[in-house]
């Protein structure tokens, strides 16, 4: 059994989960990915962790009576596998106290602006209509706000002049592939420390 057990949230493609997948494979971590809880059940990200041997939650929100329902059900498979770590990867739904308390700390999101700028639904198309000539990733600890806590890292992304909305998309999630699965590595080092608002990232150990 891996020393640092992750669960992914995820409502579309997955491709940063597949990113999540293939990094662990790469760098031979001692990190696992115990569950995918998806809230779109034809969703891509379910064939991606199926190849995986990956276990799946899926479930349709309309079929609880709450979001508080649906949220106690993922909690207490949460806890069956001993999750150290919830990733949210293009979850496409805001969380409440039901995930949040149990998990404050150790629930990360990524979001495709530089935080606090566009939040919220298409990011991406949001910076890009606004005529910003800088935009970029964030990953950020999940409050019950929508995109609202409190930050790990951010990465720049310029908007050159030529770029059609598809080539800032491809620029934006080649940034994504390959900080989320950074923050994930920090934070299974216990290198990340929160307080507050603030978010220190102490230095990796040296041998
Ligand atoms: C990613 O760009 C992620 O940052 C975004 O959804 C996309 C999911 O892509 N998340 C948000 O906008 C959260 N507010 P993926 O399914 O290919 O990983």
């Amino acid at each position: 059994m891996s020393s640092f057990r992750i669960a992914v949230f995820a409502s579309g493609s997955g491709s940063n989960f597949q990113a999540i997948i293939d990094h662990i494979q790469e760098k031979k971590l001692d990190l696992s990915i115990e569950l995918l809880v998806c809230d779109k059940p034809g969703a891509k990200v379910i064939e991606r962790a199926e190849i995986a041997n990956i276990p799946v939650f899926a479930f349709r929100p309309k079929e609880y009576v709450s979001r508080e329902a649906y949220e106690q059900e993922i909690v207490k498979e949460l806890q069956k596998k001993q999750i150290d770590l919830i990733v949210l990867a293009g979850y496409m739904r805001l969380v409440t106290d039901t995930l949040v308390k149990p998990y404050y700390g150790k629930m990360i999101n990524i979001h495709p602006s530089l935080l606090p700028s566009f939040p919220g639904l298409d990011a991406i198309g949001q910076a890009y209509e606004y005529g910003v000539k800088v935009t970029g990733v964030t990953v950020h600890f999940v409050d019950n706000g929508m995109d609202t806590g409190p930050i790990i890292n951010q990465e720049s992304v310029i908007i050159e002049e030529s770029d059609t909305l598809e080539q800032l998309e491809n620029n934006i999630h080649k940034v994504e592939h390959r900080i989320y699965s950074e923050v994930i590595d920090w934070i299974a080092e216990g290198r990340v420390q929160l307080q507050d608002r603030k978010v220190n990232v102490l230095p990796q150990k040296v041998n």
